[in-house]
């Protein structure tokens, strides 16, 4: 299902300023997929424009892969209130969507527990879990999925940015 600029699948319709769309290239064989967008990604409608925006451009750099690129999306595509995590109700009702972005796709990386427990459908422990590949069937969608630390738990984990790092190499070994 293609996005829908007026969405109300969900209730966070009501306190955003706009959908978020995906960025970069929507054809690529590589996807990030991240928990929502912030206030910052809210209000100029792109992915990853904050603070987590910018250590994740700062590590792509570092391991030259180029956001344009990659498509990076968000598990809900409307900033939840106060930032608090998508519910799962609201994580299915966005899911149509997702789905539609990665079609096609060779390697999704999972950024944070969010988008990790979205795509593979059981809790998960990110210290356990952090840069192992599952195959994954989503509503009929075979995906191979990078489950990995969200550029923001890189302020606060220690070894979360080196590990984010390994993933991202591995990303352009996809592309
Ligand atoms: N965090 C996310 O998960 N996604 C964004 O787009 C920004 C911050």
């Amino acid at each position: 299902m293609s996005l829908d600029p007026e969405c109300r699948l969900c209730l966070l319709w009501h306190d955003r300023i706009q959908v978020v769309p995906p960025s970069g290239d929507r054809l690529s064989k590589v996807a990030l997929v991240g928990e929502a967008p912030g206030a910052n990604e809210d209000e100029i409608g792109r992915p990853f424009v904050g603070r987590a925006g910018r250590t994740l451009d700062q590590l792509m750099q570092e391991v030259g892969l180029d956001r344009e690129k990659v498509m990076i999306t968000n598990t809900v595509k409307c900033r939840p209130p106060e930032n608090r995590r998508p519910s799962p109700k609201e994580a299915l009702a966005c899911r149509p969507y997702l789905l539609e972005e990665l079609a096609g796709k060779r390697l999704v990386l999972a950024l944070g527990i969010s988008a990790a427990e979205g795509l593979l459908g059981r809790k998960v422990v990110m210290k356990d879990s952090a840069n192992q590949l599952f195959d994954v069937e989503l509503n009929g969608l075979e995906l191979k999925v990078m489950v990995t630390y969200h550029p923001s738990a890189c302020i606060y984990t220690p070894g979360a940015k080196d590990v984010l790092r390994e993933a991202l190499r591995t990303a352009t070994t996809y592309l």
